[in-house]
Order: structure tokens, then sequence, then C-alpha cells
């Protein structure tokens, strides 16, 4: 089976993580987001994928290239201008195959994909689309269904007052027929959830009850679900297996000897830790991070590169790569730091603050370029 992975959007709700990378690119323990995807994707049998890319290719091409998935061949096939998820398939139909899977890149889930296409076939649809039950659809793709899991309305990022009980929605894991690809002019900016499902008569589109782990990671609060989620082992990944047997996943190299470690956490390679700091749970340390000494870590993640002066605090934030905090300094629940930036000692940065990448921060107050 093939599939087609979006990756073109713009990423911009995890700003500023994504300004200077691609979405898919952006490190989730430790490993880009995208490779957890091609991870679930080869569990089940596809081998050939077609990464639809627009934004910063680059660096998605190179994330993807050091993670090395044995036995996938990833293609990449890029766009010019944004040309929404429909016309991003469209973009890349010389390569599609008769029937093919189309996967929204900002997912991480283990939802039972072989168990989709299963039941597409078994009903002859054009289209089977998973569904997935949460709380607040309004953000999302409401799907509403009728007898045999025919789908009778797709509904848009909907207003709440058109909200169900029990609602479902779009996963963004998609079985489509070649065909359906006729319904769409090439060239144009298209999307599926507009242009192309609302227009599939009830006997053509079907709805397939997914179970199982689901959660679209584009919002920083929704990162740092998932990353408590992997290091809790909710969904099947490359840590499971270590975090089940010693409850961290810690590279051999580093020397914890001189601080407090509280589990689950992960540390990768080249990191070096001050005596006396704590890193606490669910956080994840990348490559080459240093931490100065008596530091305060929980909840929190520091991507490749980052350091840490003395005494500082870090509670459930992202800190970009390369990013240098000052002795001191306490960075707030909520708050994301941007690649390169730099906190003053002593700073205060307030809770839910976005610090630009390259942006240097002195006060509580304000951010100086
Ligand atoms: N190549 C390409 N080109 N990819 C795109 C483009 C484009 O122009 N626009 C969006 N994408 C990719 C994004 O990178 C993302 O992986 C996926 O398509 C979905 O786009 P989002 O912008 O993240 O959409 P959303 O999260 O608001 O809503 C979508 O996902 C929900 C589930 O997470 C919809 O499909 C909803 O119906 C769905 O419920
Ligand atoms: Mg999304």
């Amino acid at each position: 089976m093939q599939a087609v992975i979006l990756s073109g959007g713009e990423g911009t709700r995890l700003r500023p993580l994504t300004s200077t990378m691609p979405k898919p690119s952006v490190p989730l323990v430790n490993r880009p987001m995208i490779s957890y995807m091609v991870d679930w994707l080869a569990g089940h049998g596809v081998r050939d994928i077609v990464m639809s890319i627009g934004f910063l290719a680059n660096g998605l091409r190179a994330a993807l290239d050091e993670g090395g998935h044995a036995g996938v061949t990833i293609r990449y096939v890029e766009e010019a201008k944004p040309l929404g998820t429909a016309g991003a398939v469209k973009h890349a139909e010389q390569f599609l195959d008769e029937r093919f899977l189309v996967l929204n890149g900002d997912v991480l889930t283990g939802v039972d994909i072989t168990a989709e296409i299963a039941q597409h076939e078994a009903t002859g649809a054009r289209a089977t689309l998973a569904l997935v039950p949460v709380d607040d659809p309004t953000a999302y793709g409401l799907v509403l269904t009728g007898e045999n899991n025919r789908i009778e309305a797709f509904l848009e990022k909907p207003a709440a007052e058109d909200v169900p009980p029990n609602p479902r929605i779009n996963a963004g894991a998609y079985v489509l027929e070649r065909d359906v690809l006729e319904m769409i002019e090439p060239d144009e900016n298209r999307s599926f959830e507009h242009d192309v499902f609302p227009h599939l008569s009830s006997d053509e589109i079907y709805a397939y009850d997914a179970s199982g782990y689901w959660l679209d990671l584009g919002t920083p609060e929704r990162y740092m679900t998932a990353t408590r989620d992997l290091l809790d082992g909710r969904l099947e990944s490359w840590l499971t297996e270590r975090l089940v047997t010693t409850g961290r996943v810690i590279d051999t190299g580093v020397d914890v000897s001189g601080c407090k470690i509280e589990s689950p956490v992960v540390i990768a390679d080249g990191c070096a830790l001050g005596d006396r700091s704590r890193i606490g749970v669910y956080s994840v340390l990348g490559h080459g991070c240093e931490i100065g000494e008596n530091c305060e870590l929980e909840r929190a993640v520091l991507q490749r590169g980052c350091s840490l002066g003395d005494g500082v605090t870090v509670t459930n934030a992202i800190i970009g790569p390369g990013a240098q905090i000052g002795a001191g300094a306490v960075i707030a629940s909520g708050s994301v730091i941007g690649e390169g930036a730099t906190v003053a000692a002593d700073a205060c940065v307030p809770a839910d603050c976005r610090i630009e990448a390259g942006a240097e921060f002195t006060h509580a107050d304000g951010v100086t370029a």
C-alpha cells in the first residue's frame, strides 16, 4: 500500500518552533514528529510514501534522512505555492496507484489502518475516512454518519451549536480510490474537507470507526500532551521497550551521577548535567544540552544544543534548539522559546509566553530583538 503524507502546512499554531523548521521535522521526544507517522505506516506494511511538502522543504528532507527508515521509500513532491490538502494530492497524482492512503502529517496515532483498508475494500467505497471521538470538535472536521457507517455530512470547523452528542471527527487518515482525484482541478488550491468530501454521495464515502491513540499535534499544549503520552508508553514507539524496563531513556555516555532524575525522562547523547540539578518527570533533553548546577526541570522539553546556566527553573515549557537561558532565569508553564533565542540571567519568562527564534528576552515584561 502507498501513502501520501500531507506536510505542507505552515504550522502557525506551533510558532515559534515552526518559524525555523517545518512542523513535521520539529523534534518530538528527540525524533522528527513525522518519523512517528512513518514508523506507524511501516508497521502496517506501507513501503511507498509520497511526502507532500512546501514550506521549508529542505529541512524536512534532512530530518527524515537522518532518521533512516529501513525498507521504506520516501519521495518528495513540492508545491511552489500551497495547493490545499486536495490540491496537494492532485499535484502528486502521477506517482499514485489506483488505491492509496492520505494522511494529515501533523497527527500522532496508532489507529488500525489495516482494518480501515479492509473495510474500504469490503464496502467498495471511493473514500473511507477514519473517525475518532473528541470532546470538542469545533477545531476539527465533524463527521455525521448514517446507516452502515455511510457519511451523511462533513462539517469542517463546525459551530458549537451544530455539534451533536458523542461527536466524531475526521482523524485525517483516508483510503482513497484514484478516481476521486478527477473531482479536483489541477494547480488550484482545493481542500478535501471543503471541496471534495461534502460532494461525494453517501454511498461513496464511508466512516471507519477508529479506536486507539490519536492526537493532533498542532499546538504547544498538544505537543506537551504527546510528549507525556509517549513517555508513559500510551503509544507504541521507539521508546517503549526501554521505558518498560527502566522508566527512562538515557544515552549511555551521559553522566547523571550528580543530579536527581525522576522517571520517566529521556536524555540524548552529548548532554552535560550540573551537580544537584533535578531532571523531573516528563522532561526530554535533546542532543548536546548543557544544564548548569542546581537547575529545576519538570515537564521541560529542551531541543538539541540548549544551554541553561546555574539555578534555572523550567516548568512545562518547550525550549527550541540552541536557545540559551541565563543563570537564575525562570521559565514558567506553557512558554515556548524559539531556536537560538536568549533569555537573560534572572529574567522571568511568564506563563504561556512565546519568544521568537533568535530574540533576546531580558525582563519579565519585554523582548528586545
Ligand atoms: N502539501 C500540503 N499543501 N499540505 C497541506 C496544505 C497544503 O496546502 N495545507 C495543509 N496541509 C497539511 C498540513 O501540514 C497538515 O499535516 C494537514 O495537511 C492538515 O492541515 P491542518 O492545517 O493541520 O488542518 P487542521 O488540523 O486545521 O484540520 C485537519 O485535520 C483535522 C485532524 O487533525 C482537517 O483535515 C480536519 O478535518 C481534521 O479533523
Ligand atoms: Mg492539524
